[in-house]
């Protein structure tokens, strides 16, 4: 809870310019003070991380995952490699391997990827249900991802998905009563927030628009699977209701990118997406930072589409593959996620900050950008406490 970390080469705090010759002093879990080393106070705590000149960055904040589910999706992936294009269809594999996986099972899987996700500089991850869709089965999901909470230290942000898609032989109006029917136990049940997959062949915007009018009267923040595979209009949605984000955005177009800014609509890119499904749609970033909207990262961290846990291989393909500056990459997986969660909190270490961060393999971050399957991340900080170290 108390700690010096020093020997900082290079300090990006996201609340001011990088800092030289650095030390970031936290107390009881929140961060009391940076500064140059030459003047950290005389009572800074004895408990000390010295980081030999590193770069230190505030701990990635993962704005979008589908964490807890069992199974993997080899022949779809097999297929694709041979061109099939991706239709949400596999999403049926996951939900039977996760009901036939038993809650220790669920647990240790989800843990097992939290622990990866941490070694990644992970300090903070949404968690998303959506691989239940039946009541008990997305409610279960939703208790176990409050109880993933004893199980790994990063900070969890839970999500109810039970609109990822229809069942099968599910007739589509009644699925989308008894998802709106399910939000008050969904709220009982640990989440905070709700978030539909609004795209083509899954659900209409009028469908998402009907869902998330609900959740916010049920009291769940906002957040939109929009536009990934189709133009449809849902970034506008997300736009005219106010959600805290609008995810993917590969087919955005200029008109709802502003009006996502107008609203204050933060647009999570999830660029290790975009590479596994192989679909070359690497504009939609340049339309967003063009229009103004605010922009986060994310892994997306799922068996059908993204399977990654680490968020600096996102920043590296946001960099490489849909051209963000690094410093632009960096803030949004760090500030710009955070802003997606609405916390003030985290993605930053101003004096009041959550004491989360990460120790980069670098003297800079651009470097960790640069260098193609190196370890980006050496240790992990997360309230105070080291808790991951390579
Ligand atoms: O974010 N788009 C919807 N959900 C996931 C993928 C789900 C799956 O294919 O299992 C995503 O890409
Ligand atoms: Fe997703």
């Amino acid at each position: 809870m108390n700690l010096t970390v020093h020997g900082i080469g290079r300090l990006l705090t996201m609340s001011g310019a990088p800092l030289r010759a650095a030390a970031v002093v936290i107390r009881n879990g929140r961060v009391a003070w940076t500064g140059p080393e030459s003047d950290l106070p005389r009572d800074a705590p004895p408990a000390r991380l010295d980081v030999a000149g590193a770069c230190v960055v505030p701990g990635f904040v993962d704005a979008h995952t589908h964490l807890l589910y069992a199974g993997v999706r080899r022949e779809e992936f097999a297929a694709r490699l041979a061109g099939r294009a991706y239709d949400g269809g596999g999403i049926a594999t996951t939900v039977t391997a996760t009901a036939a996986a038993t809650d220790a099972e669920l647990l240790d899987l989800a843990s097992g990827r939290a622990a990866l996700a941490l070694s990644h500089g992970t300090t903070t991850m949404e968690v998303k249900s959506g691989y239940g869709l039946t009541v008990e089965s997305e409610l279960r999901l939703l208790r176990l991802a409050d109880e993933l909470r004893t199980r790994t230290p990063i900070g969890l942000e839970v999500t109810y998905l039970g609109a990822h898609v229809v069942p099968p032989g599910r007739d589509r109006g009644e699925y989308v009563d008894e998802v709106v029917a399910t939000l008050p136990a969904a709220v009982v049940a640990g989440a905070r927030w709700c978030d539909v997959f609004c795209d083509e062949g899954v659900f209409t915007v009028e469908e998402a628009r009907r869902i998330l009018t609900a959740a916010r009267e049920a009291g769940l923040g906002l957040r939109l699977h929009a536009e990934e595979i189709a133009p449809t209009g849902a970034a506008g949605l997300a736009a005219e209701l106010g959600c805290a984000s609008a995810d993917h955005l590969e087919h955005v177009s200029t008109e709802d990118a502003r009006a996502m800014a107008a609203a204050g609509v933060v647009g999570v890119l999830l660029p290790t997406v975009t590479f596994s499904l192989r679909s070359g749609a690497w504009t939609h970033a340049g339309v967003l930072r063009a229009a103004g909207v605010e922009l986060a990262l994310a892994t997306d961290c799922n068996p059908g589409t993204s399977w990654c846990e680490s968020m600096p291989y996102a920043v590296q393909l946001a960099c490489l593959a849909m051209g963000l500056s690094v410093d632009e990459a960096f803030r949004a997986a760090t500030l710009g996620a955070a802003h997606s969660l609405r916390r003030a909190d985290i993605g930053h270490l101003a004096v009041g900050a959550r004491g989360d961060l990460a120790v980069l393999n670098a003297e800079h971050e651009a470097d960790v950008v640069a260098h193609l399957g190196g370890a980006a991340v050496t240790s992990t900080v997360v309230g105070g406490e080291v808790r991951w170290m390579s």
